[in-house]
């Protein structure tokens, strides 16, 4: 099979196209033919040092994955070939990607693909619907009538983010540059600020009406410690990204602050977001589509920053 491989870590020019042997499924696994793989920012931390993930090299990069069902283990009775399935490869040291024209994955934690959606579509959806889906239901229990405020709202994860928010009842105030406004307000947003206006915080809170129930962070850094003043007291707060600043104001304001790191094996979570898919609720946003070949070009697009929504590798057409 064709499968993206990195034989050192580095920038994107360390990703190659090449011909390695098919994986042969464990009693416990299926073999998925790989229609489409999407392009995660975990999988460019991966390919410049794979620590995240403990990668051994050589590795074939990708997380997200939708596809067709080619062949199953002795053991695996759920699953038949030709079911059409999408999820998150579980990315432990040892494992292989989804950059790949086969992929081994757990029956247990992939879930039937949308039926109203695209393998390119699809492959958008598992990683980062699911952390938003994570963030938004789950953890933040974001309710109807709520305010809440999402940093990096433009993003692969925002996107489902702010869907999700609006889908709940919530008022969902988007922080994103200018240039993903009209999609944010399409997908539901009460109100879109560009981070980078100045008191763009206070014109949020403004046109919110009031302080935020909850806030999501996408963005990391001092987004949270910079919101904390504008939570009520014994509001939430979520981030999915590394902090910096000071956190202090969480305890005088009796803010509850949660940490969401994505389970990728939770196939609840993508049987969730299916549904809401189907029923029209939700939909991914793919900004651009790239073939196998051009996985590079991919990452220096991811990396350079500001994409709208996701990035998305087309394996098999
Ligand atoms: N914990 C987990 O399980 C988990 C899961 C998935 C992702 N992540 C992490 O979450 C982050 C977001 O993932 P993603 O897939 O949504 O990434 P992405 O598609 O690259 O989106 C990144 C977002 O960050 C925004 N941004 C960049 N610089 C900013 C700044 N200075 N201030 C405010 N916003 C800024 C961008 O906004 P504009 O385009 O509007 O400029 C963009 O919307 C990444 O760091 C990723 O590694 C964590």
């Amino acid at each position: 099979m064709r499968a993206v491989v990195i034989r050192s870590f580095g920038g994107p020019e360390v990703l190659e196209v090449l011909e390695v042997p098919d994986p042969v499924p464990g009693p416990r696994e299926v073999r998925i033919a790989v229609h489409a793989a999407a392009v995660n920012p975990v999988d460019a931390a991966n390919r410049a040092d794979g620590t995240w993930s403990s990668l051994r090299l050589p590795a074939i990069l990708g997380s997200d994955f939708s596809g067709v069902i080619d062949s199953v283990g002795a053991s695996v009775t759920e699953w038949r070939p030709g079911d059409e399935v999408f999820g998150a490869g579980a990315f432990r040291a040892g494992s292989q990607g989804t950059y790949a024209e086969l992929h081994l994955a757990d029956p247990e934690t992939i879930a039937r693909k949308p039926t109203n959606l695209s393998h390119v579509e699809a492959a958008a959806v598992p990683l980062a619907g699911g952390t938003a889906h994570s963030v938004i239901d789950r953890r933040l229990r974001v309710a109807a009538g709520e305010r809440v405020l999402i940093h990096g709202a433009g993003g692969g994860v925002g996107v489902f983010a702010v869907q999700l928010a609006a889908a709940a009842g919530a008022k969902a105030i988007a922080l994103a540059s200018r240039k993903h406004h009209e999609l944010l307000f399409e997908l539901g947003a009460s109100a879109a600020i560009d981070y980078r206006d100045r008191d763009a915080l206070a014109i949020a809170q403004r046109l919110a009406g009031g302080e935020f129930d909850a806030v999501a962070d996408l963005v990391g850094g001092s987004c949270l410690s910079s919101s904390l003043s504008s939570i009520r007291e014994g509001g939430r707060a979520a981030t999915i990204v590394e902090l910096t600043g000071d956190l202090d104001l969480a305890i005088d304001r009796n803010i509850t602050l949660h940490g969401v790191l994505l389970d990728r094996t939770d196939r609840t979570l993508f049987e969730e977001l299916r549904t809401a898919i189907e029923a029209g609720r939700l939909r991914p946003v793919v900004s651009s589509v790239f073939p196998l070949e051009q996985a590079a070009d991919a990452h220096r697009l991811l990396e350079a920053g500001h994409v709208q929504g996701k990035l998305v590798l087309s394996i098999r057409a």
